[in-house]
């Protein structure tokens, strides 16, 4: 048993004076509904009781490597002493920032051979859109601003990133509205009645077709869209959906950007999940979290040779920069992390034990109120339903999600509820034992809540 090593007490007290993420300020004035987490090692953490719990978030979908690996902490601390800050602004750079930006565009897919450096997800997809509104100005095509997004999406924060994230997520607050319209979520479990996953696939192709007949693809400059939604609820959409939603951008030559925030660095068994695992070439994609394995706060906006060549032509100025892109500790844990998930084939790892997992977690579909399990490889999820037959959803309410995610961290596992839903993203190194784990505590828990309701 571990012990307490900290005054928990006293951190919540001291914690009164941060402002939480995605959070109900108003619920987190009782310090009891607050964890406070003190360390980590592998694919567990530790709360300030000195209680250990299976990581079922790998942070926040980010720890791909595991908690703990001092490669990483020795990577960082060496360069620091090294070099602890310079830019990438004007005509400067250092060995790191250019050794990454090599090796990350070596290994993305086809012609995105060029990077921006940032320092979150929302960040990078800001980024992208930025670029793209540029190039269009400087091809002569001022009028094409707007993105196509997708209801469900997640893509971060900034203002421009939540206005591209389902309403949902920004009740009560302001963004750029004006610059996004919403295609419907490509959610097969909840399709409308009476249509077949193929009939449903081709309605949301048809949608989209109507949607940029109906815009003008000459007003919308790209398609925004993650491999599989993971705030949204971890949806799958259907067979080759992505594939034929590419196709139609290219007919309209609308810029396709795919925000590999969460799948990039192995989550799907795939250092990018776009070409090797949904055969599509993106023209921009995003990533951030498993780039250093949450280790440092670091992003990637990879665009293709094609807008580099017109950002970069003479006649204009590249008038978009932070004073953190491409940070030497950033670049050294990125750079330490791409070693670790190489040498240990992590890869193969989630391509060998990914299936498993899901085989495992699917058997929790026999439970009463378990809906549907679904997701892929080492990003899944669980929907409660009130009825199994008619798929009728629980009220909002009834907080059932929140409810699993109790049981379960009593039980030593941490899954992150989200609204009838509970999510893993655990690390990547996750071993078959541990999975089993994983598999039993949600068993239990699940069971649990189904008799107190
Ligand atoms: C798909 C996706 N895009 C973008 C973001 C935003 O990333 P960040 O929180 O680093 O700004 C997230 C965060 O969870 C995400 O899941």
């Amino acid at each position: 048993m571990n012990k307490p090593t900290v005054d928990v007490k006293k951190i919540l007290q001291q914690d009164n004076h941060l402002v939480h993420s995605f959070a109900n300020l108003n619920d987190l004035k009782d310090p009891d509904s607050r964890t406070v987490i003190t360390r980590a090692e592998g694919p567990y953490v530790y709360d300030g009781a000195g209680n250990q719990y299976i990581d079922g978030i790998g942070g926040l979908w980010c720890v791909n490597v595991g908690h703990g690996r001092t490669e990483i902490a020795d990577a960082v601390a060496t360069q620091l002493k090294e070099l602890d800050y310079y830019s990438t602004f004007y005509n400067l750079t250092h060995p790191l920032a250019a050794e990454l930006s090599e090796k990350v565009t070596q290994m993305a897919p086809g012609n995105l051979n060029k990077v921006y450096f940032g320092n979150s997800g929302s960040v990078a997809n800001d980024t992208a859109v930025r670029m793209l509104q540029h190039y269009f100005n400087r091809k002569g095509l001022p009028s094409k601003k707007r993105i196509l997004s997708r209801v469900g999406a997640y893509h971060g924060s900034t203002y421009m990133a939540i206005a591209m994230t389902t309403p949902a997520y920004r009740d009560g607050w302001d963004s750029a509205d004006h610059l996004v319209d919403f295609l419907s979520s490509p959610y097969p479990y909840r399709r409308p009645e009476n249509m077949t996953v193929d009939e449903f696939s081709d309605f949301l192709i048809e949608e989209m077709v109507e949607t940029i007949e109906k815009i003008g693809a000459e007003n919308i400059a790209g398609f925004i869209a993650e491999p599989i939604m993971g705030a949204g609820g971890v949806i799958v959409p259907p067979e080759g959906y992505h594939r034929r939603a590419w196709e139609i951008c290219q007919k309209y030559e609308i810029m396709s950007i795919s925000d590999e925030v969460v799948t990039a660095f192995g989550r799907l068994g795939h250092m990018f999940a776009s070409k090797d695992f949904f055969d599509i070439q993106p023209d921009i994609i995003c990533s951030a979290k498993g780039l250093t394995s949450g280790y440092q706060p670091m992003s990637a906006t990879i665009i293709s040779d094609d807008i580099f060549d017109v950002i970069s032509a003479p006649g204009g100025m590249f008038m978009h920069g932070m004073t953190y892109s491409g940070h030497p500790a950033c670049c050294a844990a990125a750079l330490a992390n791409i070693r670790i998930i190489e040498n240990e084939d992590i890869c193969g790892h989630v391509r060998r034990e990914g299936p498993k997992f899901e085989l495992g977690l699917k058997t929790l579909e026999t439970l009463d109120i378990v809906g549907e399990v679904r997701g892929s490889h080492f990003m899944m999820g669980i929907e409660f339903v009130k009825d199994k037959t008619s798929r009728e959803p629980f009220e909002q309410e009834s907080n059932i999600g929140s409810m699993v995610a109790q049981h379960a961290q009593r039980r030593g596992l941490i899954v992150r509820p989200l609204g009838s839903m509970a999510v893993l993203s655990p690390c990547l190194t996750l071993n078959a034992q541990q999975i089993d784990k994983v598999v039993s505590i949600l068993q239990e828990s699940i069971a649990a809540v189904s008799n107190e309701i």
